[in-house]
């Protein structure tokens, strides 16, 4: 098989870096990382396509959770369907949903609703065709997102990442993210809770922080620090629990570099050398990020005031 040389992805695209800042919707953003074709993620992701952190050691003691990658993003989807109390008759909103993971979760403890807002095109039709029970997918923007009758959990697992804006102050980040848990918060019950998931920055100052994510991987988008999630939810969340650790995204991020090279001949003949060696750099630099402790990922239980 001859490698392409060119991408035939519709989103993708290397030169965004001459891209002016700013140029890019929200959508935009989200469509150029996620519509990726799907087919391309399930060679390198866990059957359930999950495309974030799983979750492969109990963090007080240690003790192993999981051996292999399916079995932490089980691990994980179960921690986070326990912290939101999801059970028979729950009304869940999974904000962020990829390609339903949590919603499929969600169905099969007998939820009345789990609706999963997203914003790319590949993972709505693909959990529209899945058939499960309950379950609802909805491509709208979470800051639009608005409700007559309430919800009575939330989960939020790796689009917290995608809310704040590179260049923002601390100021203007921790107001981009009090307008989010004050949309969730109209949407929930009283002391309803939301178990969230994202990537935070750890030993990286605030200027450093503002331009390091790299551009071309996910345009528009801003990671928090711990300090600014807890502060920006105070006034409508209580803190029920916290923990963080960088070494479940390391773990995670090994098996996807280990399967996307066993792939590479397959990659490259369908989508081009480039995109091949494009996200092998962005995996391998997240990677790096995490065993450096750069960044770190941070799972918070919250509970609606
Ligand atoms: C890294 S993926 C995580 C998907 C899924 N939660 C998982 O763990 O596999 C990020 C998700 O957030 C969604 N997203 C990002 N910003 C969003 C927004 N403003 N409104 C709705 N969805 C958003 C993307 O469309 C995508 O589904």
């Amino acid at each position: 098989m001859t490698a392409k040389t060119d991408s035939s992805a519709k989103h993708f695209e290397l030169k965004l870096k001459d891209r002016p800042a700013g140029s890019m919707s929200q959508t935009e953003a989200i469509q150029h990382h996620y519509d990726n074709d799907t087919r391309f993620f399930s060679l390198w992701l866990d059957p359930s396509l999950t495309y974030s952190s799983g979750r492969w050691f109990d963090p007080i003691t240690g003790a192993p959770l999981a051996d292999d990658l399916a079995a932490a993003q089980d691990a994980k989807l179960a921690f986070h369907l326990d912290a939101a109390q999801v059970t028979e008759g729950t009304r869940l909103i999974d904000i962020g949903c990829g390609w339903g993971a949590t919603l499929r979760g969600a169905s099969q403890r007998g939820a009345a609703h789990a609706l999963g807002l997203t914003l790319s095109n590949d993972q709505l039709t693909h959990i529209a065709a899945q058939g499960w029970d309950n379950v609802e997918a909805r491509l709208e923007d979470a800051y639009t997102f608005t409700t007559d009758e309430p919800y009575t959990a939330a989960i939020s697992i790796g689009a917290f990442e995608h809310f704040a804006k590179p260049g923002q102050t601390r100021a203007e980040k921790i107001a981009t993210y009090a307008r989010f848990f004050e949309v969730m918060a109209a949407a929930l019950t009283p002391n309803a809770r939301f178990s969230l998931q994202t990537i935070v920055w750890e030993a990286v100052d605030f200027e450093h922080s503002n331009t390091s994510l790299p551009e071309t991987v996910f345009p528009e988008s801003s990671i928090p620090y711990i300090e600014e999630v807890v502060e920006a939810s105070a006034p409508t969340f209580r803190l029920v629990y916290l923990e963080n650790d960088p070494r479940h995204y390391a773990m995670t991020l090994d098996v996807w570099l280990k399967n996307l090279k066993a792939q590479k001949a397959l990659i490259e003949a369908e989508w081009g050398t480039e995109k091949y060696q494009f996200f092998l750099d962005y995996l391998r630099y997240s990677r790096l990020a995490f065993t450096r402790r750069k960044n770190s990922l941070a799972r918070f239980v919250l509970q609606r005031r």
